[in-house]
C-alpha cells in the first residue's frame, strides 16, 4: 500500500489558511498555492537519490552530490497549473507535461480532453499535481495515462484531501505515494471537499 505524507509544516498551515478563506481574493489565492507548491516539494523529495561527481570550487577539486533522476511535473488541468510555477522554482531542470481532465459534474467521472508528456516521463520520477485530491477519479485517470505511456515511478502531490479520495488513489495505484498537506473531513454530496476551499481552479483563474 502506497504512502500518505501530510506535510504540514507551519508556513504552508499559514498559507493553507489564506487559500481557505473565501475572501481571499484571486492574486494573494495564487500566490500562496504556487508558494504551497515550492514548500510540499521538499517534503516530496526528501529521499530523491543523489550521485557523487567532481567538481572544482573557487578554491580547490571536490566532491559534490546532484539528483540522479530526472523528474517531470504533469498538472491536471486547470487547478494542477496552480502548483506548477511554485514546483518550478525549487526544480528548475523539471519537465513539464499536461493532462487535461474534465470533471462531468453529474457523473463526477473525469474526461480526457488532452495529453502530452516529455518523452524523459518514461524514467523520470513523475509528479501528478493537483491541488484537491477530492473522488480521487481525476488522480486515478491521469495516473492510467502516464502509466500507459510508461511512467513507473510516480507521486501525486497536492494540498487538500480527503479519507474518500485518498482511499480510492490507494486502491487503484498502490504504488503511488500521495503528498498533501491537510486531510479534511469530507466530500460533500456534490463532491467538493469539506471544509475544502471550494473550486480550486475557478479560484485560480477568476472564473464564476
Ligand atoms: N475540486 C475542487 O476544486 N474543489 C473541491 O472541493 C473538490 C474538487
Amino acid at each position: 500500500m502506497s504512502k500518505v505524507v501530510v506535510f504540514d509544516h507551519p508556513l504552508i498551515q499559514h498559507k493553507l489558511s489564506i487559500i481557505r478563506d473565501k475572501s481571499t481574493n484571486t492574486k494573494t489565492f495564487r500566490e500562496n498555492v504556487n508558494e504551497i507548491g515550492s514548500l510540499v516539494t521538499y517534503e516530496v523529495t526528501r529521499d530523491f537519490e543523489v550521485k557523487e561527481i567532481d567538481i572544482e570550487t573557487p578554491i580547490t577539486k571536490t566532491k559534490a552530490k546532484v539528483l540522479v533522476k530526472d523528474v517531470v511535473i504533469i498538472p491536471i488541468l486547470r487547478a494542477g497549473l496552480g502548483m506548477v510555477d511554485g514546483i518550478q522554482n525549487v526544480i528548475p531542470t523539471a519537465k513539464v507535461g499536461h493532462i487535461g481532465l474534465y470533471r462531468d459534474e453529474e457523473t463526477l467521472k473525469p474526461n480526457k480532453y488532452y495529453a502530452k508528456f516529455p518523452i524523459e516521463t518514461k524514467q523520470a520520477t513523475v509528479l501528478i499535481v493537483d491541488p484537491m485530491l477530492a473522488t480521487g477519479n481525476s488522480a486515478i485517470a491521469a495516473i492510467d495515462e502516464v502509466k500507459a505511456y510508461g511512467a513507473k515511478d510516480i507521486r501525486f502531490v497536492g494540498i487538500v484531501g480527503c479519507p474518500e479520495g485518498i482511499k480510492a488513489l490507494q486502491e487503484a495505484h498502490p504504488d503511488v505515494d500521495i503528498y498533501i498537506v491537510s486531510i479534511d473531513e469530507k466530500l460533500n454530496e456534490v463532491g467538493y471537499i469539506v471544509p475544502g476551499l471550494g473550486d480550486c481552479g475557478d479560484r485560480l483563474f477568476g472564473t464564476k
